[in-house]
């Protein structure tokens, strides 16, 4: 049999960052007393309220088919949402719900993009976006920010990478890997550059709950007229409200292009979940005290691990503003021997790490920064205190 095989499929690298949580995971089930940074979820169970909402979903034979972008009750309170806590005005027609916020992404690459256009991706970048351009046809432009200006690319970095064939940037703020938020003055710029420019701007908002101390988050969609017109906004309910699992996205975007999303999502999936979509309804509309204490109990944790790891020998680390990382320099601990071996990469830093000290960290080649390593504090200060001593113990072996 000589039948071949989609060439785009098989382009796609399966998720590092799986692969490492999985292997984790295993090591914890044989018994081994494992402490995993790996997490990109919150390790907060779902707010009651959201919870007893999805219970009364079920109990009341909410369970069919929805229009396929999403239900009108949770598409006007995503739009009162944009209005009250970003400043934008996307009325529900604007607005597609989705199976949550890679789903959403994936929507908007393919409504945007043909093939053979660049789509250019700030590193050190979610490591899914270069993968959903691929497959959407497009082509990743890498842009590296650099440490000095907290990993964070400038306009005009920006407007250096721009060709006549960029159709999008992907901005992610507060981003994952680094924690670290774009200001208003800075996105200013970027939007001047998309403006000048004429390109999209792909604004990946899912962090904007978990900012902290004096930041704040700015949606560059809301700076003006102009940005407005070429940004699509995308954010959800997975991490402000610990809802990884119940996968809820969404988009606030020109009506032609939820227009476009709508039509795919009806023959690919149709709606999202409904008892979801029910529950999410209660999430935006319904007291937010649980995202307040979540947030705080992240702040908690980003202050101790930041304390903790710029103390330790060998790394550089830059205090993140939001989401739930910390984001670190490894490049002086990779050129160190351990047990007789230079360690050479993140990677094997992180491989010697599960397997001698029980502790799973991100290496972050697949986010652009292969000396980099991501730690998560979505595990608890017990869990975090455990294991950067675990860490601590094994830098004072690199020779
Ligand atoms: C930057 C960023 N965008 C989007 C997502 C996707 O979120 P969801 O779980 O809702 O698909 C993630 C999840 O890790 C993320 O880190």
């Amino acid at each position: 049999m000589s039948l071949s095989l989609s060439q785009k499929a098989m382009d796609v690298k399966p998720s590092s960052t799986l692969a490492i949580t999985a292997k984790a995971k295993e090591l914890k089930k044989s018994g081994v007393d494992v402490v995993g940074f790996g997490a990109g979820e919150p390790d907060f169970n779902t707010p009651k309220n959201i919870c007893d909402a999805a219970i009364k979903a079920i109990e009341t034979g909410f369970t069919k088919y929805t229009p396929a972008s999403g239900t009108n009750e949770l598409k006007a309170a995503i739009s009162k949402k944009f209005r009250d806590f970003n400043g934008l005005d996307y009325a529900p027609e604007q607005i597609v719900v989705s199976n949550g916020g890679k789903h959403a992404l994936t929507n908007i690459f393919n409504a945007i993009i043909n093939e053979g256009d660049e789509v250019i991706i700030p590193a050190p970048y979610w490591l899914s976006y270069p993968e959903m351009v691929k497959l959407s046809g497009g082509v990743p432009v890498f842009v590296f920010g650099t440490k000095e200006n907290g990993y964070k690319i400038t306009a005009k970095q920006l407007e250096e990478a721009v060709t006549e064939k960029t159709k999008a940037l992907v901005l992610n703020s507060p981003n994952n890997p680094t924690g670290m938020v774009y200001s208003k003055k800075e996105l200013q710029a970027i939007a001047d550059v998309a403006i000048k420019r004429d390109f999209y701007v792909i604004s990946d908002e899912m962090y904007e709950n978990l900012i902290y101390g004096n930041e704040k988050h700015v949606s560059i969609a809301s700076l003006n007229d102009e940005i407005y017109k070429r940004t699509i906004t995308c954010s959800g309910l997975s991490k402000s409200y610990a809802m990884t699992g119940w996968r809820i996205g969404y988009t606030g975007s020109s009506v032609e292009i939820a227009k476009l999303m709508s039509a795919m999502q009806s023959h690919l999936t149709s709606n999202p979940n409904s008892i979801a979509q029910f529950a999410s309804c209660e999430a935006l509309n319904g007291p937010q005290d649980d995202v307040e204490k979540m947030k705080k109990e992240f702040d908690r944790r980003r202050a101790y691990m930041y304390d903790r790891v710029k103390a330790m020998p060998y790394v550089d680390v830059s205090k993140p503003q939001g989401a739930f990382y910390v984001f670190i320099d490894m490049s002086k601990a990779v050129e160190l021997s351990y047990k007789g071996e230079k360690l050479g990469s993140a990677s094997k830093l992180a491989q010697c790490l599960l397997n001698d000290y029980a502790v799973a960290v991100i290496p972050c080649a697949d986010f652009g920064f292969p000396n980099h390593i991501r730690l998560s504090y979505a595990i608890s200060i017990g869990q975090i205190e455990k294991g950067l001593g675990r860490i601590e113990e094994f830098l004072k072996e690199l020779q």
